[in-house]
């Protein structure tokens, strides 16, 4: 029998859904992880003690580790999932793969900045060490049957694709619709974007400015225009029972408009994130 690939998790969080938090996306990964064969977990790294012995306790682990360069030196991983705000992936995602780490699992929003995002494609591609960043809702059945109706030119020719977010900003939710926009599209290059924000209130979340609204037009190679508007403004936006009540599930709609429709078609309701979660790969 082939050997397990050793993997980590960096930020474990509280606990997850139906506990103090709503996310805690450690607790994703480890399930992942859990429920692979050829997966070994084998430690994790929270700043927060009472976070990583409740991780510990979760996923049987042996250790734990306040410090995650100690945790990546002492274990040598061959995957490293990076589940901590956004402010950090960079930062962690470079010490993975100077590690030695041959796949790296980093939560999304990659980065904070271009620039960022950037050093961190360098670090991946001197160690060789591949980087997924977790944008697992493309793998919902119900975008993959869209993706499959619109590849089999059931609807005819996409010109555009509209998604509103109500109450959450483009890092926090919107990278996962600009994502699905690119997989329905058959991963089509964006050309240019043009976008206007509000940020006058200074709103932050996970640790970072984020906007009040934004309006974004996308433009996907083809002449489709993918368009993207989030934040308080964003109208009608229903609950969904799939993800009980509050603020945090009042979201998203995506309606896709296709060449002699003068409406738009809703093809895609609420998504619902799945269990175990599958990533993404960039
Ligand atoms: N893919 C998805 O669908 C999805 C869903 C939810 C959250 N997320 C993303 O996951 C990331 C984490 O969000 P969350 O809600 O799980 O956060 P969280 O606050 O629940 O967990 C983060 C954990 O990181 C720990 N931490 C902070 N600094 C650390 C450090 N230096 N070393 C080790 N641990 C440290 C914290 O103590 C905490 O336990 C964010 O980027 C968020 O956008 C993605």
């Amino acid at each position: 029998m082939t050997q397990r690939l050793r993997a980590v998790v960096i930020g474990c969080g509280t606990g997850g859904e139906g506990k103090a938090r709503v996310h805690s996306i450690g607790y994703l990964h480890g399930k992942t992880y859990r429920q692979s064969s050829e997966v070994e977990l084998v430690a994790a790294a929270d700043l927060n003690e009472a976070n990583a012995g409740n991780y510990a306790a979760e996923f049987g682990l042996e250790r734990t580790y306040g410090d995650y360069r100690e945790m990546l030196a002492k274990e040598q991983p061959d995957l490293v999932s990076v589940c901590t705000w956004p402010p950090l992936h960079a930062e962690m995602v470079i010490a993975a793969a100077d590690s030695g780490a041959r796949g790296i699992w980093c939560e999304k929003p990659m980065a904070l900045s271009l620039g960022e995002a950037d050093r961190m494609l360098d670090a991946c591609a001197r160690s060789g060490a591949n980087l997924v960043v977790n944008h697992q809702r493309r793998y919902l059945p119900r975008f993959a049957e869209a993706k499959r109706l619109i590849a089999d030119g059931a609807i005819g020719d996409v010109l555009t694709i509209h998604a509103g977010i109500d109450d959450w900003d483009i890092l926090s939710w919107g990278t996962h619709r600009i994502d699905i926009y690119r997989f329905l599209l058959g991963e089509r290059d964006c050309e240019w974007v043009v976008a206007q924000v509000d940020a006058r209130n200074q709103t932050r979340k996970y640790g970072h400015l984020v906007e009040d609204h934004t309006l974004a037009c996308f433009a996907f190679a083809g002449g489709v225009h993918g368009f993207l508007e989030t934040g308080r403004a964003v109208p009608n936006a229903p609950g969904d029972p799939d993800f009980g009540q509050g603020r945090h599930h009042r979201h998203s709609r995506q309606f896709l408009h296709r060449k002699g429709q003068g409406t738009s078609l809703p093809v895609i309701g609420h998504q619902r994130m799945g269990g175990a979660g599958s990533a993404g790969r960039r």
